[in-house]
C-alpha cells in the first residue's frame, strides 16, 4: 500500500482547495465526495441499487440520482440516510481502494469530509491532516460558494465534530486562515514532509 494521508476538516475549511494544491504538486488525490457523486450520476454504479431500494421516482430522466428529492427523504424519514449509506459506502470504499492501489504517485491524499465522525478508513492512513479555520470563515466561505443560508450552514456544522476535537485528533493541522497563496505555501511545506515520509 502507498503512503496515504487522510484529509478532513469542517465544511468550508478548504479541503477541496487544499487537495487541488496537493494534486498540482503531484500527489494522487482520491476524493470520496467526488466518487460518491460519480456513483450517483447518470449511469452511476449505485443507481440500480438505489432505484431498487427507493423506487424509480428517485432516478431522474438522465439516470442520475434526484438529489433534491433524496435530501427531502433523508430529512423526513428515519432510516433513509442509513439505507442510502448502506448502498453507497461499500461502493465508495471499493473505488477509493482501487484508486489508491493503482496510483503511481509518491503518496495519496484521501479526502474524507467526515473521516473523524464516521471512523472509516483509519486503518489505511499513515497520517490524518485536518484543514482548520475560524468558524466565521467557514460560514462566510460556504455562503459565498453555495448561497446557503447561515442557519442551514450552522446546521451542517453542528452535525460535524467541534473544531477543537477535530484539531486534537489530527497528526497535522493545515491552518487556512489567510489567502489562497498562503494556503498554497503551507500545502507545499506539507508536501515536502509527506514526500520524505513516503520514501
Ligand atoms: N484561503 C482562502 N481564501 C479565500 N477563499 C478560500 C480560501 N480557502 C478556501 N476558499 C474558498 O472557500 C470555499 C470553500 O473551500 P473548499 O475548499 O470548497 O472547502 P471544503 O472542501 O472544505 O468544503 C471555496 O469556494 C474556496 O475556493
Ligand atoms: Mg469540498
Amino acid at each position: 500500500m502507498p503512503y496515504v494521508v487522510g484529509l478532513t476538516g469542517g465544511i468550508g475549511c478548504g479541503k477541496s482547495k487544499a487537495a487541488e494544491f496537493f494534486a498540482e504538486l503531484g500527489a494522487e488525490v482520491v476524493d470520496t465526495d467526488a466518487i460518491s457523486h460519480a456513483l450517483t450520476g447518470p449511469g452511476g454504479r449505485a443507481m440500480e441499487a438505489i432505484a431498487a431500494a427507493f423506487g424509480p421516482t428517485y432516478v431522474r430522466a438522465d439516470g442520475a440520482l434526484d438529489r433534491a428529492r433524496m435530501r427531502s427523504l433523508v430529512f423526513a424519514a428515519a432510516g433513509a440516510k442509513a439505507r442510502l449509506e448502506a448502498i453507497l459506502h461499500p461502493l465508495i470504499r471499493a473505488e477509493s481502494l482501487r484508486r489508491i492501489r493503482d496510483s503511481a504517485a509518491p503518496y495519496v491524499i484521501l479526502v474524507v469530509p467526515l473521516l473523524l465522525e464516521t471512523g472509516g478508513y483509519r486503518e489505511l492512513l499513515s497520517r490524518v491532516l485536518v484543514v482548520d479555520c475560524e468558524e466565521s470563515q467557514q460560514i462566510a466561505r460556504v455562503a459565498a460558494r453555495s448561497g446557503l443560508a447561515e442557519d442551514e450552514i450552522g446546521r451542517i456544522m453542528r452535525a460535524q465534530l467541534p473544531r477543537a476535537e477535530r484539531v486534537a485528533a489530527a497528526d497535522d493541522v493545515l491552518v487556512n486562515d489567510a489567502d489562497l497563496e498562503t494556503l498554497r505555501a503551507r500545502v507545499g511545506a506539507l508536501h515536502q514532509r509527506y514526500l520524505a515520509a513516503a520514501r
